[in-house]
C-alpha cells in the first residue's frame, strides 16, 4: 500500500494558525462557564480511559478549527495508511505497524503483499510457552534449579516500554520471577544487579532490534562472562541466555540456541515495540495471560484510533490539543506528571516515544517545518514533584502544559491516602486553571491578621497567574488491558502529531552522530600517545589530557 499523496497545505495552517493569538486571550474558566458543551466537546470516553481536555486553552471554535485543519491534511487517511501497513517511514522504507502486534487472529495485513499476521502470532505462542516454561518450573537451569531472576538487557525501546509494563502491573499474575534491567555502560551498573543474582537461577534476555546497540552488546557480553564464572558451562549458557532480535543470525552466532531467538520486524520500530517478543520480561513477570490482556487493552485503542469520528478520537483529540497548547502558550516543553506509583516511569518512556519520534526539523519532503515540533517531555509522579518543580508550574514566567495520568488507586481503608492522592491531583489541575488573584491573597492574609505593610509586602509573591492549561486522563484502574490502552493512546497521539506537523515519526537519524563520534573519540582516550591528540584544539586536547590522567590514576 502507497502513502497517501494529500499533503499538507500551508494555506490551511497559515489560517489555523492565524486564531493563535486571540486564543492567547482566552480565559479558561471563563470558557468553561460561557461553553455549556464543553465537557461533551473536550472530553471522551476510549477504551477504559476518560480522557478530560476542557482545561485548554481552546474554545469551542478554536477546535472545530483544528478538526478542520485535521481535515484538510487528510489526517484520517494518513491514519488508515499507517494501520493498514502503508511504508509511512519513507527514509527507511519501512511500514509502520505495531498495532500488528495485538490484532486477534483472524484478519490479514500485508507488507509487500505477504501476511505479517502468521509470524505476529506464532512469535506471541512461542514466547508464551517459554514464559509458561519458566514460570511454571519447567525450564530449568544448568544446575536443575528454577529460574527466580530474569536480567533484561537492552537500551531505549528495548528496555523503556518492558520496564515501565513492569512497574505498573506489578501484582498482576502470581509472581513468579524478579525482573532486573541492566541497560548503562557504566560498569557499576552490572555489578550492583549481579549482586543480587544466583546464576543458576538467573535467565538473562538480550533485547535489541538491530543487534548492533554498543550498550547492549557489552551488557551481553559482561553478563555471559559472569554466567561462565559462576560456574555455567560453556555448553549449558543456552539455559540461561534467550534473545529478542531482527538479526537472528548474529544472536546464534553470540551462543544463543536458535530455538530461543524471538525475532522483530523492521516494521516495528524500537519505541513502538514493547507488543512483540520484546515484551517478554513483562509476559514473564505477569505471565501470558495477563500480557495478552494487556494487548487486548491497547487493540480496544487502535479500534477506537481507527474507527471514532476525528471529533469524538481519543488519540486525535489529544495531538490536536498538545499541539494547540503548546503553539498558545509557546511553551516549549510539556510536564507528563502520573499520580500513581506504578507510573513512575511514564515520563522517561514517552521521552523517548515523543522526542525520539517527532524531534525533527525537516518535513517529509526534506524542507523545514512551519512550526516548532515534539517539545520538551518531562515530568515526575504526583505527589512527589508536587514538593519539587510545581513551584515552576504554578508561578514561574513560562505557562507549561501539563498532563495529569491519574488510574484510580486501590483502597487504603486505614489512613484514606488513597483519597488524598486524587484529591491532590484534581487540586493541582485547578489550581493551575484557576489560579489565585491579589485580592483573594489580600484577603485571605487579612484574615490571618497580618498587618496593612505585611499585606502589601506578601501579596505579589502569592498570586498565583492561574489560566496554565492542564489535560486529565482517567481511569478506574491500572490493570493489564488500562495500561495497554494508555500506552497505544500516546503512541496513536505520537504519530497523529507526526501527521500534523507532516514529519516522519518513524525514523531517527539524529541519534547516529553521537554514536559514530563515540566510535572515533575511545582511541584518542585509549591511545596514551600524546600525538593522536594534535588535531583536537586546545579545549579538547587539555579535557583529553586531563580524562587520560584520570583513567591512569584509577590503576
Ligand atoms: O539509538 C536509538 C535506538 O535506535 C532506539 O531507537 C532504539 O529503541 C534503541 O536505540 C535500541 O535499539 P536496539 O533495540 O536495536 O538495540
Amino acid at each position: 500500500m502507497n502513502s497517501p499523496k494529500k499533503e499538507n497545505s500551508p494555506a490551511a495552517l497559515t489560517s489555523l494558525l492565524s486564531r493563535v493569538d486571540a486564543s492567547r486571550t482566552l480565559n479558561i474558566s471563563a470558557l468553561s462557564r460561557q461553553e455549556p458543551a464543553r465537557s461533551e466537546q473536550f472530553c471522551v470516553d476510549a477504551a477504559g480511559l476518560y480522557c478530560d481536555f476542557s482545561r485548554s486553552l481552546c474554545s469551542a471554535d478554536d477546535l472545530r478549527a483544528l478538526l478542520g485543519y485535521a481535515d484538510s491534511i487528510g489526517l484520517a487517511a494518513k491514519r488508515d495508511a499507517m494501520l493498514h501497513g502503508a511504508k509511512i517511514n519513507s527514509t527507511e522504507h519501512r511500514a509502520v505497524l505495531h498495532t500488528a502486534l495485538r490484532q486477534p487472529p483472524g484478519q490479514s495485513i500485508l507488507v509487500d503483499g505477504a501476511d505479517v499476521m502468521p509470524d505476529v502470532h506464532q512469535t506471541l505462542n512461542r514466547i508464551a510457552a517459554l514464559s509458561d516454561r519458566v514460570r511454571n518450573g519447567q525450564w530449568l537451569g544448568a544446575g536443575g534449579q528454577r529460574i527466580t531472576d530474569v536480567v533484561n538487557i537492552g537500551i531505549g525501546g528495548s528496555y523503556l516500554g518492558p520496564e515501565l509494563a513492569c512497574d505498573a502491573l506489578q501484582g498482576f499474575g502470581q509472581a513468579a520471577v524478579r525482573v532486573h534491567f541492566l541497560s548503562s555502560l557504566d560498569p557499576s551498573a552490572w555489578q550492583q544487579i549481579s549482586q543480587r543474582l544466583d546464576a543458576n537461577r538467573t535467565l538473562a534476555i538480550v533485547a535489541s532490534k538491530s543487534w548492533k546497540t554498543l550498550e547492549t552488546a557489552l551488557g551481553a557480553l559482561a553478563v555471559r562472562d559472569w554466567l561462565l564464572a559462576q560456574g555455567i558451562a560453556h555448553q549449558s549458557l543456552r539455559k540461561h541466555l534467550v534473545a529478542v532480535s531482527t538479526n537472528i543470525a548474529a544472536a546464534t552466532e553470540f551462543g544463543i540456541d536458535e530455538a530461543n531467538v524471538f525475532p522483530i520486524w523492521d516494521w516495528v520500530g524500537g519505541r513502538y515495540s514493547l507488543w512483540s517478543a520484546i515484551g517478554l520480561p513483562v509476559m514473564l513477570q505477569i505471565g501470558s495471560v495477563q500480557f495478552r490482556t494487556m494487548l487486548a487493552g491497547a487493540h480496544a485503542m487502535d479500534q477506537h484510533f481507527a474507527r471514532a469520528p476525528l471529533h469524538r478520537n481519543a488519540p486525535v483529540l489529544h495531538a490536536l490539543i498538545s499541539w494547540w497548547q503548546n503553539l498558545v502558550t509557546g511553551s516549549r516543553s510539556e510536564a507528563i506528571l502520573p499520580y500513581s506509583y506504578g507510573l513512575r516511569r511514564l515520563p522517561a518512556y514517552l521521552q523517548q516515544l515523543s522526542m525520539e519520534s517527532n524531534g525533527k526539523s525537516v518535513d517529509l519532503q526534506g524542507q523545514p517545518l512551519a512550526t516548532a515540533s515534539a517539545p520538551v517531555t518531562w515530568g515526575e509522579p504526583g505527589t512527589e514533584a508536587q514538593h519539587s518543580f510545581f513551584q515552576l508550574l504554578h508561578q514561574g514566567s513560562d505557562a507549561i502544559p501539563v498532563e495529569f495520568i491519574l488510574p484510580l488507586p486501590q483502597r487504603d481503608a486505614t489512613h484514606n491516602s488513597d483519597l488524598a492522592l486524587v484529591a491532590n491531583c484534581l487540586a493541582q489541575a485547578d489550581a493551575l486553571m484557576r489560579g489565585r488573584s491579589a485580592d483573594e491573597v489580600r484577603a485571605s492574609l487579612q484574615q490571618q491578621g497580618l498587618s496593612a505593610e505585611a499585606v502589601r509586602q506578601r501579596t505579589p509573591h502569592m498570586v498565583y497567574p492561574g489560566n496554565r492549561p492542564s489535560s486529565l486522563i482517567l481511569m478506574n484502574h491500572l490493570d493489564p488491558a488500562t495500561f495497554g490502552a494508555l500506552v497505544a493512546l500516546y503512541e496513536h497521539r505520537t504519530a497523529a502529531l507526526g501527521m500534523l506537523w507532516n514529519i516522519n515519526s518513524f525514523d531517527q537519524w539524529g541519534v547516529e552522530v553521537g554514536k559514530q563520534r563515540a566510535t572515533s573519540i575511545q582511541p584518542l582516550i585509549e591511545n596514551p600517545d600524546e600525538s593522536v591528540l594534535q588535531g583536537l584544539d586546545a579545549a579538547n586536547q587539555a579535557l583529553f589530557k586531563r580524562i587520560r590522567a584520570g583513567l591512569q590514576a584509577r590503576q
